[in-house]
C-alpha cells in the first residue's frame, strides 16, 4: 500500500484534522463551490468529504430545497462532520468507498471532491463512479494538489519530517501532492466518458497569524500525529525550527503567507 492509500486519520485525529487542516482548506472549499455554479435545489454529492469543510460551503448555496450527501471512507471523519451545525441544505452523511458508491445512477446534479481522489487506489473506478451517479449534463468539480516542487509549504514540512523523524513520516506530507500530473488527471476524466474536461492550475495563499502555531497544528492533524507527539520535545522543537527556516521567505514577523497550488477539474457528464 502506498503512502497515498494509507492517508487515513483515526479517533481524535479527525478532530485535530478539522481544527488544524480543514480550517485552512476553507478558501479552497469556497473556490470549489463557486466553480461548481451550484443552484438552489441542486442535488449534490461531496465525495471524500472528510469533516465537511466543502459541505459547509455548499449547503447554504443549495438551500433547504436541495439535497446534499456527504460521503467518506473514514467513519471517524463522518462522526466529526456530524457534530457541526450546518445552515441550508439538509445533509445526509454516509460512509462509502469512492470506488463503489452506494448511490443510484443519475442521482446527482453535481459531484464535488476536494483533495480526496489522490488517495483512492483505483482512481479510474472512482471517476467512473462519479460519472455514473451524475445525471447527463451534470458536473464533477474535483481538486488535487499540484506536485511538491510548486508547493513550497509542503516541501518544507516534508523535508523537516524526513530529516528529523523518518522517510515514511516525510511521505505522509508529500502523499497528498503525489498525483500532480495534469495530463494524467485530464486523461482519467476523458477515459471515464466525461464530455467536456477542463483542468485549471489554481493558486491560493495559505495564511496564518502564527507560522509556528500553524506548523504545530498541521503536524497534529496528520496520520502520523502520534509519532510526532511521542518525539523528544527538544527534537520536535528542532524539527519545527528547521521547517520555519525553510519557509523564511514566506514569514513576516510571525505571520505566514505561502502560495499553494492545486489542479481543479471541471468536467461534464
Ligand atoms: C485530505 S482529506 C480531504 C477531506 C475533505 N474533502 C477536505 O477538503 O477537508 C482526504 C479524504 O479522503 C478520504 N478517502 C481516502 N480514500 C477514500 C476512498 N477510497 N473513498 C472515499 N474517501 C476516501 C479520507 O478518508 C479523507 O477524509
Amino acid at each position: 500500500m502506498s503512502a497515498q492509500e494509507k492517508w487515513q486519520v483515526s479517533g481524535d485525529a479527525a478532530r485535530q484534522y478539522e481544527m488544524h487542516i480543514a480550517s485552512w482548506f476553507a478558501p479552497w472549499a469556497d473556490d470549489l463551490v463557486k466553480r461548481a455554479e451550484l443552484r438552489s435545489g441542486s442535488r449534490v454529492l461531496d465525495l471524500a468529504c472528510g469533516t465537511g469543510i466543502v459541505v459547509r460551503a455548499a449547503a447554504p448555496v443549495i438551500g433547504e430545497s436541495g439535497e446534499l450527501v456527504a460521503s467518506d471512507l473514514n467513519e471517524d471523519m463522518i462522526t466529526e462532520g456530524r457534530t457541526h451545525s450546518i445552515e441550508g441544505a439538509p445533509v445526509q452523511w454516509r460512509v462509502a468507498d469512492a470506488e463503489a458508491l452506494p448511490f443510484e445512477s443519475s442521482a446527482f446534479d453535481t459531484v464535488l471532491c476536494q483533495q480526496g481522489l489522490q488517495f483512492v487506489p483505483d482512481k479510474a473506478a472512482a471517476v467512473s463512479e462519479m460519472r455514473r451517479v451524475l445525471r447527463p449534463g451534470g458536473s464533477a468539480v474535483v481538486s488535487v494538489w499540484c506536485s511538491v516542487d510548486v508547493n513550497p509549504y509542503v516541501a518544507a514540512m516534508a523535508e523537516g519530517l524526513t530529516t528529523h523523524l523518518s522517510t515514511e513520516a516525510g511521505q505522509t506530507m508529500t502523499a497528498p501532492s503525489g498525483f500532480g500530473d495534469r495530463d494524467a488527471l485530464h486523461e482519467l476524466f476523458v477515459e471515464a466518458g466525461f464530455t467536456s474536461v477542463r483542468v485549471e492550475s489554481v493558486e491560493l495563499m495559505r495564511t496564518a497569524v502564527s507560522a509556528p502555531e500553524a506548523i504545530r497544528g498541521n503536524l497534529s492533524g496528520l496520520p502520523i500525529a502520534d509519532l510526532v507527539a511521542n518525539m523528544d520535545a527538544g527534537d520536535r522543537a528542532e524539527m519545527v525550527g528547521s521547517m520555519l527556516a525553510s519557509l523564511d521567505e514566506f514569514i513576516e514577523g510571525e505571520a505566514l503567507s505561502v502560495p499553494m497550488r492545486s489542479h481543479v477539474v471541471v468536467a461534464t457528464a
